[in-house]
């Protein structure tokens, strides 16, 4: 499925590679290459397939912050995704007068009418909120509404719930139950009454406290009701189950853990597309994403859905401190997805200001004016920052702003905060970034082209961040094929990681229900109960956690094509990580030698992840179809003999 929203293309171009054109080989060369084949010399025909690895001669430094995870509001990534509200458009916003996720619950005789109030609200920035007229209820016959949250109501057994809502009553003294209810039998799950609303705004805090023998399901809804006639304005009605590191307003831990276990060095937010906004009034306006919910009034994000920016710059800060991640800020540059931009000068002062508040935010003392804002709302300590982004794909500006705006941002960011990296998101000549953000989106077959594509490149430029690359195979989630091309791509980045000093896959999650994603395939897959891994999630973590601290040359002669190496060392830890992807049907044989250490540790390890075909995967119901297998082997000493398996991504940890 191509992306219904945002731009649609394959690899990016860039001016380093003007000769690449991607697709399959033409008929001509492939002759030439097959004659080639048929004419080589009978002892070069022969030769063993082999890799040999120079130990003692690392040729440059891996980078320290190699894999990191890109992220943006797309396919539900945060509302009904990691944010772990599970009340869905808990902010009342409708302006046609609809309700979203909200219906009435009569039991017995009550009578009860919803509807969106244009005319009051909590706060100034949210000033509509849903009236609740009962007519006619009792204790025993209760009416009012129910939210059916993100495709269900997750509910477990054993838990600690903790909701609160903003409310207020032309009764004052009328009680709220709250309850969660399965849809099918209609069990409460749990329940609990606050009781004495008042006339006037209020927020109202709860806490729901499931029993032992509640089923594990997402077949659940939220009902707020009240017991006699009355109305009540309801808004911000929120509920969240326990999360990860016990956050306020926190994370999902289940999508937590997942992203824990890719050992991330950096996130890059907020997007992508999502920064940009379709228009400058729907991008990211990082100081309405701040402060009390009151205080957010959302916003339109480019794919199509509202978002509620629970999940504001506090948060995606908090993200990173949690998984111990550097940020890598994205400032809003002047430019939006339907072309509008703003001319380099003193019309983009006022954004540039902007990006220098934000860095503000996240990195200044409480003395100054935006560390204050940012210790009022929670968080008195700055957070580390060394990479500030302009932009995003500022190459689809036909306007050719970019080079100006990006040197007006760049001069103001320096002389600010000399010690940042600068990173722009397409070559410009106006000023040299300190690093360039390159995308690559490919097929299965670019990718397994561009494994090479950085082994050639020049390395008198800036450094280059791979800020989203994917192969775009598999529906909702990548299969077999695109993993074993993702790992073919990624051996290229590791063996040239003193140039790609970061990169991030893109988009790193998925809701998996029926109409939440805009954009396929995508790393996570997950719904309101659980969440699973791509065989391409499976890569990351391979090669992420197994990574070296040194660059080893290494050769590989007569594998055949589709056999791709990286192999890197931590002399430290005398550890020795040989990367191999088979991606042919065939057992693939290698001599493997050790060049420059005497013995190696006969213990050693592989990690094997593989399927039968290529279409193989894992899906929210199949979830462990493809895993890394983890396997003790005996080596003899340092030249071996290794067979790997058809259509598989190996690890191989020696000790030397
Ligand atoms: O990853 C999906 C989209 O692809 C991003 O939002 C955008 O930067 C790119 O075009």
């Amino acid at each position: 499925m191509e992306a219904t929203f945002g731009k649609s293309f394959s690899i990016l171009s860039h001016p380093a590679w003007p000769d690449y054109h991607g697709g399959v080989m033409s008929k001509r060369s492939l002759t030439v290459a097959l004659i080639a084949a048929l004419t080589l010399p009978v002892s070069l025909m022969a030769q063993a397939p082999s890799l040999t690895i120079q130990v003692n001669h690392p040729r440059a430094k891996v980078s320290p912050t190699l894999y990191g995870l890109m992220t943006e509001e797309i396919n539900h990534s945060y509302d009904g995704g990691l944010y772990a509200e599970l009340v869905s458009d808990r902010a009342i916003r409708s302006g046609f007068g609809a309700l979203f996720h909200w219906d009435m619950v009569a039991r017995g005789n009550s009578e009860v009418n919803i509807s969106v109030d244009n005319a009051t609200g909590p706060s100034a920035v949210l000033s509509r909120s849903l009236k609740v007229s009962v007519k006619a209820a009792t204790e025993a016959a209760p009416a009012g509404v129910e939210n059916d949250g993100w495709w269900g109501i997750p509910v477990k057994p054993g838990n600690i719930y903790t909701g609160s809502f903003w409310a207020k009553t032309d009764s004052p003294g009328v009680p709220v139950t709250i309850s969660l209810e399965n849809d099918h039998t209609g069990q409460v799950a749990a329940a609990t009454t606050v009781t004495a609303l008042t006339s006037q705004w209020k927020e109202y805090r709860y806490k729901l406290t499931t029993g032992n023998n509640v089923p594990f399901s997402s077949n659940n809804h939220l009902i707020l009701t009240i017991p006699r006639p009355a109305t009540v304005w309801f808004d911000l009605v929120s509920l969240f189950p326990p999360t990860y590191d016990a956050q306020v307003h926190g994370n999902r831990i289940d999508l937590m853990d997942m992203l824990a276990a890719m050992h991330p060095k950096f996130l890059r937010f907020p997007g992508g597309n999502y920064l940009e906004g379709r228009t400058i009034a729907q991008r990211f306006n990082w100081e309405k994403t701040i402060g009390p919910w009151i205080e957010r009034p959302g916003h339109e994000s480019p794919w199509g859905y509202w978002s509620s920016d629970g999940m504001g710059l506090l948060e995606f800060l908090e993200w990173c401190q949690d998984l111990h991640m550097q940020p890598i800020l994205a400032v809003y540059a002047g430019y939006s997805l339907d072309r509008q931009h703003i001319n380099p000068g003193p019309g983009l002062e006022p954004y540039v200001k902007s990006a220098l508040d934000e860095i503000q935010y996240v990195t200044g003392s409480t003395s100054t004016k935006w560390g204050a804002m940012r210790a009022k709302d929670g968080h008195p300590a700055p957070f580390p920052l060394h990479y500030v982004e302009i932009g995003n794909e500022d190459q689809f500006d036909p306007s050719g702003s970019y080079n100006g705006r990006f040197a007006q941002f760049y001069h103001a960011i320096k002389q600010a905060y000399p010690d940042l990296q600068v990173i722009a998101t397409t070559p410009v000549t106006s000023v040299t970034p300190d690093v360039i953000d390159e995308h690559f989106y490919m097929s299965a077959e670019e990718a397994f082209k561009m494994a090479h594509h950085f082994d050639h490149a020049s390395r008198s430029g800036p450094k280059i961040f791979v800020g989203e690359w994917a192969t775009r195979e598999g529906d909702p989630t990548p299969n077999l094929q695109a993993a074993l091309a993702d790992a073919a791509w990624l051996t290229g980045i590791e063996r040239n990681s003193d140039l790609v000093i970061m990169a991030s896959y893109a988009p790193l999650f998925v809701n998996v229900n029926p109409g939440a994603a805009q954009w396929v395939p995508d790393l996570i897959g997950y719904n309101a109960l659980t969440c699973y891994g791509s065989p391409s999630y499976w890569v990351q973590v391979m090669f992420a956690r197994h990574l070296g601290t040194e660059i080893v040359p290494a050769s590989l002669a007569s594998a055949g094509p589709r056999v791709f190496e990286s192999v890197t060392s931590d002399p430290a830890r005398h550890k020795l990580f040989i990367k191999i992807v088979n991606a042919t049907s065939l057992p693939k044989p290698l001599t493997i030698t050790l060049d420059g250490v005497a013995k190696i540790s006969p213990h050693a390890t592989l990690i094997t992840l593989s399927g039968k075909t290529p279409n193989a995967t894992n899906s929210i119901t199949h979830p462990r179809t493809i895993v890394p297998v983890y396997r003790a082997l005996t080596l003899a000493g340092p030249k071996f003999e290794r067979t790997f398996v058809p259509y598989s991504v190996n690890v191989l940890e020696v000790t030397y």
